[in-house]
């Protein structure tokens, strides 16, 4: 007996249609969890998002002479060439120091509730002003930074457009906000996004079975929201502790911020998008594989033992995070002049 072409089509629609509800139910199920990037620039509390203040915000981003010593910008360690952080173990600041934590990539930050690996500061204007004065990043003061901005007219032009209700726009107050401005731009599509928002095609059978693992596996109740994370703090070794390779005994993590015991080396749960390009990982840097660091979470926070195979899912999955960087050209920054303060040279032997 031969199968009529209707009936060959009839079944192959029918499949079809098996298919399409099956990932629909998927999607209905992860977007319980997860929420697609937003297709604009999120309007940021306090500080109402213009043109001129991105642009702003951007040549500061990118001028090293934000720093004491002239060679640190933000780009230095969030470098938007490679993932918005500088796939270091940890960062390289002023004088040539090491600093004591892994470098967390700028691309989406505007999501997370709060900055930091220990969630420190409440939002991204209030975080740019901590790399600034931080001795072992930028090593400069407020006072040293608005001397600077306000030696060259082009800057001072600038921030009048930025802030044009304002008086006396050039502070360091403003020199964050524009920065946040310019933050909240860098958002990046991926095509975790595109599935989402009901595109079948945009993963593949692997990416959805490491899909289905992260959330059932449990790795989403702590990696969830916009942007994976980013959102809630736990201790990292929940079940299990990782050695202190991994985890360094000396940083405690958010007991730093409210000295409760109970926060002793509690992180915030790590914002997932971009991981796939972000290596090195953890606060400690010390893991290369994304493998691996999959690995590590699965026994450290869940105590459950994956195969190799399931790792080899969830990586694929998360490497559907990898994003689309909207283009950033280069800017071209205004010059000093005779009264630029002039760099600091004290190097750290
Ligand atoms: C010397 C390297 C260095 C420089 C320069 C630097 N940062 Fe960072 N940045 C880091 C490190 C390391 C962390 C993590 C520190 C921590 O959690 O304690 C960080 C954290 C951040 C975060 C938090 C991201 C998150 O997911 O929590 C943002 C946003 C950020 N920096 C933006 C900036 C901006 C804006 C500038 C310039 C004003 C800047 N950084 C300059 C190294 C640097
Ligand atoms: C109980 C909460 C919790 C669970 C469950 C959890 N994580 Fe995490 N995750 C964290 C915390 C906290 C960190 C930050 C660790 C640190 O301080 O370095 C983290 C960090 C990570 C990192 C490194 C991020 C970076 O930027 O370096 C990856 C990758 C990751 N988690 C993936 C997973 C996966 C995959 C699962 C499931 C197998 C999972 N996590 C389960 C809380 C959790």
């Amino acid at each position: 007996m031969s199968l009529s072409k209707a009936t060959i089509l009839g079944t192959v629609a029918a499949i079809g249609l098996a298919q399409a509800a099956q990932a629909n139910e998927l999607r209905e199920y992860a977007l319980e969890f997860f929420k697609p990037l937003p297709s604009t620039v999120p309007a940021v509390n306090d500080n109402p998002i213009t043109p001129e203040k991105i642009d702003l915000g951007k040549a500061l981003f990118f001028d090293p002479r934000m720093s004491a010593s002239g060679v640190f910008s933000c780009n230095s360690c969030h470098n938007l060439a490679t993932g918005g952080d500088d796939n270091m173990p940890t960062s390289i600041g002023h004088g040539w120091q090491k600093g004591p934590r892994n470098s967390p990539t700028v691309l989406n930050a505007i999501f997370n509730e709060a900055q930091f690996w220990d969630g420190r500061a409440p939002d991204l204007a209030e975080q740019a002003k901590g790399p600034v004065q931080a001795g072992v990043e930028m090593a400069n003061t407020p006072d040293n930074v608005i001397a600077t901005l306000n030696s060259m007219p082009q800057y001072i032009e600038w921030f009048e457009a930025s802030f044009p209700d304002e008086g006396d726009p050039v502070t360091f107050d403003n020199f964050a906000k524009a920065i946040e401005a310019y933050e909240a731009t860098l958002i990046t599509p991926a095509p975790f996004d595109a599935w989402l928002n009901g595109d079948d095609a945009a993963l593949s059978e692997d990416q959805l079975k490491g899909l289905e693992l992260f959330v059932d596996s449990g790795c989403a109740s702590c990696h969830n929201g916009v942007n994976l994370g980013g959102n809630g703090y736990y201790p990292f070794g929940l079940i299990e502790k990782p050695g202190a390779d991994i985890l360094p005994v000396g940083d405690k993590g958010r007991f730093a911020v409210t000295e409760t015991v109970d926060d002793e080396y509690v992180f915030r749960a790590s914002p997932l998008r971009n991981i796939a390009v972000t290596a090195p990982y953890f606060h400690s840097g010390q893991v290369w594989d994304l493998n691996t660091a999959v690995d590590i979470m699965a026994s450290s926070q869940l105590g459950a033992e994956l195969s190799e195979e399931e790792v080899g899912y969830i990586t694929a999955f998360l490497e559907s995070l990898t994003g689309e960087v909207p283009e950033v050209v280069y800017p071209i920054l205004p010059a000093e002049t005779a009264a630029t303060p002039r760099p600091t040279g004290d190097v750290v032997q």
